[in-house]
């Protein structure tokens, strides 16, 4: 009997069955890879960012002091910062601000939730008078005016990004159409994966980084719990989990992942590893200007640095 004719006479469904069984479910991963990964638009940007962060190896934490302020910007570039990173939120009737907190007690004069307040209401308070009387009648300003200064001051902006995803993605390609040199200095940073993947999904030349922070939803940085309603808090460490696990073994291979912002009470060597064998440079947030000076003698690493007001 030829090779041929035994060939022939196998039942080729159960010869195929389980090869086609075996191969599917990598098709069907590698076709998903294929329709979810966002080509690389970004490489000449990475440099861009990278020599701004090597050559002055510092980021300005929440824009500077006052934090998310345009004196506060201003401020940043006058102590020889190179790139300043802020929080976007929105106001009630959708304005893009700079704001941490999502109420505006701690910054402003005023109490409430930003996003019960309109931009005209927001815009009333004063986000200086509580960092000094010298600071009095700083304005919440608008992405759009953060975004001028920077460009007139030659500092790259960071934008950290934790809510509003499908508004803030939109918004973002709607001012990187109107203005292309503004991906050159703007670049997301962000906790939620999902949010960075959106964004350079539909800006795919923007520059991403991926902050993390071991169980960031489940603890506040004082060790109190993240969530009001228990079983929130409950699920919370599972979140964690998941997120963890899409960041360090899938978001790099749908979207360029330039840095990661790594917690600096939780660098070490095997992380450095890790994000380095990815191609990820490592920025660590967020210390004190004397501790950025300490730590920066032993860890030469890019730092997130809260600055602090010029005559201390
Ligand atoms: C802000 O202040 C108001 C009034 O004091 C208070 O009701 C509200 O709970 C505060 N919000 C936060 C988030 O602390």
């Amino acid at each position: 009997m030829s090779l041929v004719s035994t060939w022939s006479n196998l039942d080729s469904a159960a010869f195929l069955t389980p090869f086609i069984l075996c191969c599917s479910p990598f098709l069907l991963l590698y076709s998903l890879y294929r329709l979810l990964r966002v080509p690389n638009r970004v490489e000449k940007r990475i440099r861009r960012f990278s020599q701004a962060v090597a050559s002055h190896p510092v980021i300005s934490h929440r824009g500077g002091y006052p934090e998310n302020t345009l004196s506060g910007i201003r401020l940043a570039k006058k102590k020889g910062y190179r790139a300043v990173e802020v929080d976007l939120e929105f106001t009630k009737d959708g304005y893009p601000v700079l704001l941490h907190d999502p109420s505006v007690n701690r910054t402003s004069d005023g109490t409430g939730n930003l996003r019960d307040l309109t931009f005209a209401q927001a815009r009333q308070l004063d986000f200086g008078i509580k960092f000094g009387a010298q600071y009095a009648g700083e304005r919440i300003p608008t992405l759009q005016e953060a975004v001028a200064l920077c460009k007139e001051l030659d500092l790259m902006l960071i934008l950290d990004i934790k809510s509003n995803r499908r508004r803030s993605a939109r918004l973002l390609r709607e001012m990187c159409d109107q203005d292309p040199q503004l991906c050159d200095y703007l670049g997301v940073i962000s906790f939620y994966p999902d949010l960075l993947y959106l964004v350079a999904r539909t800006n795919p030349e923007l520059v991403c980084a991926a902050a993390m922070k071991d169980w960031e939803f489940t603890w506040n940085m004082d060790g109190s719990t993240r969530h009001d309603h228990w079983w929130r808090q409950a699920l919370a460490p599972f979140f964690d989990i998941a997120v963890s696990i899409v960041n360090h073994y899938v978001l790099w291979r749908l979207i360029e992942l330039p840095f990661v912002g790594l917690y600096k009470k939780e660098i070490d060597d095997d992380k450095l590893e890790f994000w380095r064998k990815r191609g990820s440079e490592v920025i660590v947030w967020s210390m004190g200007e004397e501790e950025a000076h300490e730590f920066q003698k032993t860890v030469k690493l890019p730092v997130i640095v809260d600055i602090s007001p010029l005559d201390q």
